[in-house]
């Protein structure tokens, strides 16, 4: 395969250390800072009649992004109707494919507009997103001419709100790639981008009947996984969701009917002693702070060895007062809000039960107005007295011994998700000895353990945190077809 050697290069991005680059993006995204967005269901057939809803922004009470007309159980029935897979030649969906990641990246000032006020997106993020969805649909795109096998026929795409748009994109890309119909269900918090991406496939040529949009929350997602005229089902979110929808596809679907499911974690660090220290307390901010915590592959339980651990902290401390919170929109910034009132209520609670107990050992004053709370360090003995993945900028803490570095590795293999995991050390066969012994998906050493990269590092979890085959990864697409054992690859 082509997994290390991708014959499509990713795309360059923006360098935001280049003023150039900056007074560029400044003036692109300039004329977005007040537009009100729409979103609507964008069907193959007439939507029902709804009354458009505001959207919030959530770092910004005063700002209302744009407005949503909900979708209803009758449009996914219009649509279910009205879907057909894209039966154009497989060169012609590639050149497709390819133009709406040129349509995307001609958009780039909207497309960042409208994740930094809808999802709170600061600018390094907004990049990040845009680069992976426009790589997500070349290296798929790449895939078509691999192909043997036809599609599955109507596949529901359901993504997250916290990469609006290069998880609902990737989604989407594979099955198409494949020549499926999509219908898509983007979260409730995150439509307005979703209207934009899917207007953009229209207009470079992907037929209405193959791509279809569905604005709407659960009660649609659940209506669009149960139906039997589906073929096959991705998702991404929380594991929570994932089972409820395995469980609906057995009741509802026919037998075999691929669910591809990407999930959430309770990832783990390990720094030992040996660790290049000023390094791993940078690779931890990131890993736990980069976007309000708010990634599935986010650092939730640091293990520091012992012997080094009060140096570490002291260091980590005092690097987290460095970090700026505010408006997304604001290159000042480091830490966005969270996505809305629900997540910051909750997280907040948990963090104020934990304050009560006096267990927290750092935390950040949050910024006024807008759902932001301060990144916040938790003491906890390990991962096993964590109760469930919070999505947030919320960090665990623990240490261990020196003879205790199999029992760390095996309390968090026992939680049973497997997305990330990170390990800081300068012991080479330390490296081979945690790879070998780790059940994670993505194993990043000695750097932070968020992101990914099409292509080169094919991102998925094992056990509570995916089904395989990895995004961004030589099997994705194949699952999308009825080749024979693709819904087993990973
Ligand atoms: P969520 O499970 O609440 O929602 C995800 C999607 O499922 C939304 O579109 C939602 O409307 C829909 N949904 C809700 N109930 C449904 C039902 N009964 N049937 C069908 N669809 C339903 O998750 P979220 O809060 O949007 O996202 C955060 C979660 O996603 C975290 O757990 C995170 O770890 C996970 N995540 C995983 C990955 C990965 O690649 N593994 C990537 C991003 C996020
Ligand atoms: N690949 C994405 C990340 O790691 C999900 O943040």
């Amino acid at each position: 395969t082509d997994l290390f050697l991708p014959e499509r290069p990713n795309s360059r991005g923006w360098d935001l250390a280049n003023a150039t680059h900056l007074a560029e993006i400044e003036a692109a995204r300039l004329p977005f800072r007040d537009t009100r967005f729409t979103a609507a269901p964008l069907l193959a057939g007439e939507p029902a009649a709804r009354e458009p809803q505001p959207l919030p922004n959530p770092a910004d009470p005063g700002d209302t992004v744009g407005e949503v007309r909900w979708s209803t159980p009758a449009d996914v029935d219009t649509a279910l109707a009205a879907a057909q897979p894209w039966d154009a030649a497989p060169e012609e969906r590639a050149r497709v494919l390819n133009g709406v990641a040129d349509l995307y990246e001609e958009h780039h000032g909207e497309i960042f507009a409208i994740v930094a006020r809808e999802a709170g997106k600061s600018l390094p993020d907004a990049v990040g997103e845009l680069r992976e969805a426009v790589d997500f649909l070349r290296y798929y795109a790449a895939r078509i001419a691999e192909l043997d096998a036809p599609p599955l026929g109507r596949v529901t795409c359901i993504s997250p709100w916290n990469f609006p748009l290069a998880i609902f994109t990737g989604q989407i890309a594979a099955a198409l790639a494949a020549g499926n119909a999509v219908l898509a269900k983007p979260a409730e918090q995150t439509p307005l981008i979703a209207d934009l991406a899917v207007r953009l496939m229209h207009e470079a040529g992907v037929p209405r009947t193959a791509i279809q949009l569905l604005p709407g929350g659960g009660e649609i997602g659940a209506a669009l996984t149960s139906d039997a005229r589906v073929d096959g089902v991705t998702f991404t979110g929380s594991t929570e969701t994932a089972l409820k929808i395995r469980k609906a596809m057995a009741e509802n679907l026919a037998p075999g009917a691929p669910l591809t499911a990407e999930t959430g974690g309770l990832n783990a660090m390990i720094v030992d002693s040996t660790a290049l220290a000023e390094q791993a307390v940078a690779d931890v901010l990131t890993s736990a702070f980069q976007s309000a915590g708010q990634r599935c592959s986010a650092l939730r339980c640091l293990y520091v060895q012992a012997d080094v651990a009060p140096m570490f902290k002291e260091m980590l401390f005092g690097a987290m007062e460095e970090l700026r919170l505010g408006d997304p929109w604001s290159l000042a910034t480091d830490v966005g809000p969270l996505i809305d009132g629900e997540a910051h209520a909750a997280i907040k609670g948990y963090v104020d039960k934990a304050r009560s107990e006096g267990r927290v050992l750092k935390e950040l004053n949050a910024t006024a107005g807008g759902h932001f709370l301060g990144p916040v360090v938790i003491g906890v003995s390990g991962i096993e007295a964590i109760e469930k993945e919070v999505f947030g900028p919320v960090l665990h803490l623990a240490t261990f011994e020196a003879d205790e570095l199999d029992a760390v590795i095996d309390a968090v293999n026992a939680r049973g998700f497997g997305l990330t995991f990170g390990l800081h050390t300068r012991i080479d066969s330390r490296v081979q000895h945690v790879v070998e012994r780790v059940h994670a998906g993505n194993l990043y050493v000695n750097r932070n353990q968020i992101g990914a990269i099409v292509g080169s590092q094919p991102f998925g979890g094992e056990g509570l945190s995916g089904t395989g085959p990895k995004a961004g990864g030589p099997m994705y697409v194949r699952k999308m077809t009825r080749a024979e054992g693709a819904e087993k690859s990973q």
